[in-house]
């Protein structure tokens, strides 16, 4: 086999998975039970967090997680969320993650400062804006041309996302891990993610953390370059995929989007009762608790969650949370280094 015949691996079997006529069979896409390639990893020995109830996660002891036989550092964590967690995550992606002063694809053509209440002018709904959100970047803003990061291209993080982020890396035994970086990625039933590595980041040692909501999708991930045959895995809502190690930096794609089986972000859905444990020594970053309670109880009310509920019916929301920056470094700007 020649050099090209090898780089197709990963393609073939992109466009297999692409493919309307035929259809592909799902036959080998990977889930948790099966396991001849997923090992379901038990940590008895998991530290209570007092921060998962307030972002909308269940007990770490309810979480799931498993690595995959063949892809080490490839991690799964299913069942972590609560319905209204995951309410509250998809409705944050669609009505503050979009606002200024972080970034959209729709900024080159126009720019909008709230793009969810514009969808929304006037009680009705303009679909045609709606479904032309395809991303937003968060923290450093990727630049998808030069594929660098700039101090000068960069607004704050989002408290809670940073805080969400913190909770997951924690659990599993990453203290230091800083989000400083996010892509929001929106998909429609029709849409697709073409193989990529993500190497922006001056900090490939750090885990990225990809979290689903919504509609399900067939993610691919293969090897260091384009000969490797990829596995493919059915990623639902609320599941996290981190890609630590060798994984943090493998092709990666998502060459389908399936319809959900199950609806999760309508589970068992309840408000969440206040919490009397003391703000300032649970959070890391997030202010006011007070807040973070009150939003994630609004959504318990169907009315207030209507307009989310009818976009997440037919869409697929991931958000993709990276470290950019070495440990000790606060700045891009090499002199800027601690201790430098
Ligand atoms: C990305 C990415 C995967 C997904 O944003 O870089 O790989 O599951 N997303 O949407
Ligand atoms: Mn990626």
């Amino acid at each position: 086999m020649d050099q090209n015949d090898n780089e197709d691996n990963f393609m073939k079997v992109f466009k297999y998975y692409k493919s309307n006529k035929p259809k592909p069979s799902l036959h080998n896409v990977i889930s948790e039970q099966d396991t001849s390639h997923v090992v379901k990893v038990f940590t008895d020995n998991v530290r209570e967090d007092a921060r998962t109830a307030f972002l909308g996660l269940q007990n770490c002891q309810k979480w799931n997680l498993y690595t995959f036989r063949n892809h080490p550092g490839l991690f799964l964590i299913r069942n972590p969320f609560t319905g209204l967690g995951q309410r509250y995550w998809i409705r944050k992606c669609l009505e503050e993650y979009p606002k200024k002063p972080n970034k959209t694809n729709i900024d080159l053509e126009e720019i909008i400062d709230d793009w969810w209440s514009r969808c929304y002018t006037n009680g009705e709904c303009n679909h045609q804006l709606l479904k032309k959100l395809r991303w937003s970047t968060l923290g450093y803003h990727h630049n998808w041309d030069t594929k660098l990061y700039t101090e000068n291209n960069r607004s704050s993080f989002p408290e809670d996302l940073a805080e969400l982020s913190d909770i997951v890396a924690s659990y599993l035994g990453h203290t230091g891990f800083k989000a400083e970086a996010a892509i929001v990625n929106y998909y429609h039933m029709k849409s697709t993610l073409s193989a990529h590595t993500d190497h922006s980041e001056v900090n490939l040692k750090a885990p990225l953390f990809s979290f689903s909501f919504g509609q399900s999708a067939i993610f691919l991930l293969g090897g260091q370059n384009k000969s490797t045959t990829p596995s493919a895995i059915l990623v639902q809502s609320g599941d996290i995929i981190i890609m630590s190690e060798e994984a943090r930096v493998c092709y990666h794609a998502v060459p389908r989007i399936l319809p959900a089986k199950s609806i999760p972000w309508d589970d068992n859905i309840q408000s969440t009762d206040e919490l009397s444990i003391k703000e300032a020594t649970l959070f890391k970053y997030i202010k006011s608790s007070k807040d973070v309670i009150s939003r994630l109880n609004s959504n318990s009310n169907e009315e207030a969650w209507s307009k989310y509920c009818s976009y997440i019916k037919e869409s697929r929301i991931n958000m993709n949370v990276r470290q950019v920056l070495n440990e000790n470094q606060t700045s891009l700007v090499g002199a800027e280094f601690i201790g430098m």
